[in-house]
């Protein structure tokens, strides 16, 4: 035994995203065939996007220059220098945003990139004042949870739920509720949304955009699943950055979580703190995603295989999950699943369930399905808490037969809990 510090007692006590990345791994290490995983992040396996990387490798492997500097070189703290260049012209044609590689900054998957730009933001001050992070959309990405380095560190706040159809509905900023305060050093949001599906519109993003202006905070938009890459996004949305909104992007979701690549688009005093705390952490970042995707950046090529391949591709998952709970779920029973907007999950309210969600996720361990409970997204509000230990999350990404069969025992097991079994 040895004696923990505070730093120890945040990081080691346990938290939702390591128990999830844990069984995730062992689900899909070990238990293939026999665990239906709904669980994790995982990304699919895309072949076209497949064929891509391994074009890629080829290419870099017969530029010999290349492949040794990737392998053989530490690139600096800020990350690789062409990549920046290239994201930044990407970027400015894209979008016309008025961005350089000054405002590009390179983590070790964008995780890392959250653990920064909280403790930055947020925590306490030489002057004694303590910030907190305000997420206002609640549920919210699990992953966020124990990044704060001191208690209470996010404040989130439930959103109104509008009620679509029969069995759907989407979450919607409550501006009527939402208050910045004193003591907030920073608004987050993922968009599209982990764990819900939603994407909050152009309209909702502009008007924290304004209340962060107001507030003199910088906006922190979680672009893990959105444009330009992964683009896993089904409505029509304008992307958005100016210089108060920090833009977070990953290469994890395009199918390269194995090369640990986050990418923080910011004003160039947050990206040089930044780069200050990667060096003192991590010294330098992975090379290999940036220098599998800089020249599909450069040419544009992307933008392609996004738009034909991997939107196209998660947009039929979702529908097929959608279709597949219309299937197998009693019409009669309080369920409602959030519109699917974005991202690779469906977030399925059980109105009224008898049991927590976190003994439903027992009950389908046991049956062989794994998805993820609710409660583990409501961070920092109670009133999310009680909504989202009847809601779970679940991953369409595996192979349609797993996403099937797993849906058709949930169907089953749900309509078991509702009748008292
Ligand atoms: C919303 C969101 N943000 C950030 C991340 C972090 O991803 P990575 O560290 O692989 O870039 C994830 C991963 O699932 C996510 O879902």
């Amino acid at each position: 035994m040895f004696e923990k510090s505070l730093f120890a007692e945040r990081l080691t006590g346990g938290s939702g995203i390591e128990t999830l990345m844990d069984d995730l791994g062992h689900a899909l290490a070990e238990g293939a065939g026999n665990i239906r995983m709904l669980g994790g992040g995982n990304p699919a396996l895309i072949p076209e996007l497949e064929a891509c990387w391994r074009r890629r490798m080829r290419e870099m492997l017969d530029d010999g220059d290349r492949f040794d500097r990737m392998l053989g070189v530490y690139d600096p703290p800020k990350g690789n220098t062409r990549f920046a260049l290239a994201l930044a012209a990407f970027l400015q044609r894209e979008y016309g945003w008025d961005v350089g590689a000054e405002h590009i900054g390179i983590t070790c998957g964008g995780q890392s990139a959250f653990f920064y730009l909280f403790n930055l933001l947020a925590g306490e001050f030489a002057d004694g004042r303590r910030k907190r992070v305000l997420l206002p959309v609640v549920p919210e990405y699990i992953g966020y949870a124990n990044q704060g380095l001191g208690a209470d560190f996010f404040v989130g706040a439930m959103p109104e739920i509008a009620h679509t159809g029969p069995h759907t509905f989407k979450y919607r900023v409550d501006f009527e509720r939402l208050k910045v305060s004193e003591d907030i050093g920073a608004i987050c949001v993922s968009r599209p949304t982990n764990p819900s599906g939603n994407v909050l519109t152009d309209g909702e993003v502009a008007h924290l955009d304004a209340l962060a202006r107001e507030a003199g905070v910088p906006l922190i938009i979680d672009n893990a699943y959105g444009e330009p890459f992964p683009g896993i996004v089904f409505t029509k949305i304008k992307p958005i950055w100016n210089e108060n909104i920090i833009l977070t992007l990953s290469l994890s979701k395009l199918g390269l979580p194995g090369t640990r690549t986050g990418i923080i688009v910011a004003r160039p005093e947050i990206i040089r703190a930044v780069t200050s705390m990667n060096a003192i952490i991590g010294l330098a970042n992975g090379t290999i995603g940036q220098a599998i995707v800089t020249p599909l950046i450069e040419s544009g090529e992307i933008g392609t295989l996004v738009g034909e391949n991997l939107r196209p591709f998660y947009q039929r998952k979702a529908q097929n999950a959608r279709a597949w709970i219309a299937r197998y779920f009693d019409a009669a029973l309080d369920y409602h699943v959030h519109e699917s907007e974005g991202a690779l999950f469906l977030w399925l309210w059980f109105r009224g369930m008898p049991i927590s969600a976190a003994e439903l996720y027992e009950r389908l361990k046991k049956r062989g399905v794994l998805v993820v409970p609710g409660h583990y997204f409501a961070i920092g509000s109670a009133e999310a808490e009680k909504h989202a230990s009847e809601c779970i999350r679940l991953s369409f990404a595996m192979d349609d037969a797993v996403v099937e069969d797993g849906i058709r025992i949930l169907a089953d097991e749900v309509a078991q809990v509702y009748a008292g079994a």
